[in-house]
C-alpha cells in the first residue's frame, strides 16, 4: 500500500504540534489526535475555525464567504475545518481557550439504535438514541448522526446537539427542528423507528457549559436551540452549584413553546433560576409575557437587570439569531471569552 503524505503542523501561539494527513483536513486531523480547536459547523459555515496561515501551502475546499470573506483570505486567514496541506505549516490560531484543550475528548464513531421519536410541539421532535458503548461529553455539545443508505436512498449526516446531560452516556436525546422537505428531519414522523440504526460520531462543539463560575448564566436560544441548553441546564443543576441562570427563549407563537412544566419545577427547585420566553408573532391579545425577537427580550432585560459578577453566556439556535445576539451581549459588556454559541448553520450541500 502506497504510504500516505503526512505534514506537521504547528500551532501557536500553544506550541502544539500535530500530523496532518493527506486527504484530510487540518480540523480532522486535530479531532483524531484529540485536540480541541476552536470550531462549529466544520463544514466552511461559521467561521468559528478561523486561523492565519504564518506558514505552508494549503488548499482550501469550498466555503460560504459569510465565514470567510475574500478580504480576510487575501491576508492569509484559513478556515482549518477546510484547510488541506500540502507542506509542513505553522499556523496561528486567533480563537482558543485553554478551558478547551484541556477537556478535549477524542472524537469516535459510534453505533446507535433509536429508542423513540416523539413530538414536542408541531414542528419539533425529540428523539432518543440508544449508543453501543458511553458517550463521553460536555453538556452542550453535538454529534453527527447517519442514517445509512438503504436501497435508493444515499446516506444522511447531519449534526445535532444533545438535550440529554452527559450523566446519560449510553443513551441521548435529542430537540429537533423538522422541516418539510428536510433530508433528514423530515424523517422523525413515520421515516425512522424505534430499533432503526444509525451512526453517532463526535463528541463536537465548542459551546459546552463551563463549571465552577459563580457570576451568572445566561442561556439564549430560539426553535431548537433548547436541545444544548437543556443539557447545560440539567447538567448545571446535577452539579450543585449555586448561580444565577436565565434562560431566554425565542419562539413564535405559544403554541412553539414546550417544556412549561418543567420550566416551573426548575424555578421552584433553584435559588435564582428564570425563564424567559419571547414570541415573535404573539397574537396582541392572551400573552403577558415578552414579544419580538429574543435579541430584544435580552438587551431590555440586561439593561435594567442587576445581575452583578462576571456573566458567562450560552447562544445556541438559527445563525440570524446568534448574528444578533452577540452584539447585544458584547454591548452588555460580556467579555468576548465569555461568550460561547452554536450556530445551527445548514450543511453546504
Ligand atoms: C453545530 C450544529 C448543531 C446543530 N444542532 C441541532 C439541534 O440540536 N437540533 C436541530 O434541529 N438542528 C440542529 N442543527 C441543524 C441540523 O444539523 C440540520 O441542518 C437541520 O436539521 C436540517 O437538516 P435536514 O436534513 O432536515 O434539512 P436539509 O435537507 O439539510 O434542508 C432541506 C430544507 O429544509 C429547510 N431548512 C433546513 N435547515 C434550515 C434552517 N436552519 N433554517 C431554515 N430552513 C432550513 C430548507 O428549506 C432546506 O432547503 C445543528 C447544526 C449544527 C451545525
Ligand atoms: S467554518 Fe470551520 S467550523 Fe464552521
Amino acid at each position: 500500500m502506497p504510504l500516505k503524505h503526512m505534514h506537521t503542523v504547528r500551532l501557536e501561539p500553544v506550541g502544539i504540534e500535530m500530523d496532518v494527513e493527506e486527504g484530510e483536513t487540518v480540523l480532522e486531523a486535530a479531532f483524531r489526535q484529540g485536540i480541541a480547536l476552536m470550531h462549529g459547523c466544520k463544514e466552511g459555515q461559521c467561521g468559528s475555525c478561523k486561523s492565519l496561515l504564518v506558514e505552508g501551502d494549503i488548499e482550501l475546499m469550498k466555503y460560504s464567504t459569510f465565514a470567510l470573506p475574500d478580504y480576510e483570505k487575501e491576508t492569509d486567514h484559513v478556515l482549518l475545518c477546510r484547510t488541506h496541506a500540502y507542506s509542513d505549516l505553522i499556523v496561528e490560531l486567533l480563537n482558543f481557550d485553554e478551558d478547551l484543550l484541556r477537556r478535549s475528548i477524542p472524537v469516535r464513531s459510534y453505533e446507535a439504535e433509536v429508542r423513540a421519536v416523539s413530538p414536542l410541539t408541531q414542528d419539533i421532535r425529540l428523539l432518543e438514541v440508544a449508543i453501543e458503548a458511553p458517550l463521553k461529553f460536555w453538556a452542550g455539545q453535538y454529534v453527527d448522526l447517519t442514517i445509512p443508505a438503504t436501497g435508493d436512498t444515499p446516506a444522511i449526516t447531519r449534526s445535532f446537539s444533545m438535550s440529554s446531560a452527559p450523566s446519560s452516556p449510553e443513551v441521548l436525546s435529542f430537540i429537533i427542528k423538522k422541516y418539510p422537505d428536510g433530508a433528514f428531519s423530515a424523517r422523525l414522523d413515520g421515516g425512522l423507528k424505534p430499533g432503526d440504526r444509525l451512526t453517532a460520531k463526535g463528541p463536537y462543539g465548542t459551546c459546552f457549559r463551563r463549571e465552577a463560575r459563580p457570576g451568572p448564566m445566561l442561556l439564549i436560544g430560539g426553535g431548537s436551540g433548547m436541545s444544548p441548553l437543556w443539557s447545560m441546564l440539567a447538567d448545571h443543576i446535577e452539579s450543585g452549584e449555586q448561580r444565577p441562570v436565565r434562560f431566554f427563549y425565542g419562539a413564535r407563537t405559544a403554541a412553539d413553546l414546550f417544556y412549561l412544566e418543567e420550566f416551573a419545577a426548575i424555578a421552584r427547585g433553584l435559588d435564582d433560576f428564570r425563564f424567559i420566553p419571547a414570541l415573535s408573532d404573539a397574537p396582541p391579545e392572551g400573552w403577558h409575557g415578552e414579544r419580538g425577537f429574543i435579541h430584544e427580550t435580552v438587551r431590555r432585560y440586561l439593561a435594567t437587570a442587576q445581575l452583578g459578577g462576571e456573566i458567562d453566556a450560552y447562544a445556541c439556535g438559527p445563525p440570524a439569531m446568534i448574528d444578533a445576539v452577540l452584539p447585544v451581549l458584547q454591548m452588555a459588556g460580556v467579555e468576548p471569552f465569555n461568550i460561547h454559541f452554536d450556530k445551527f448553520t445548514q450543511p453546504s450541500s
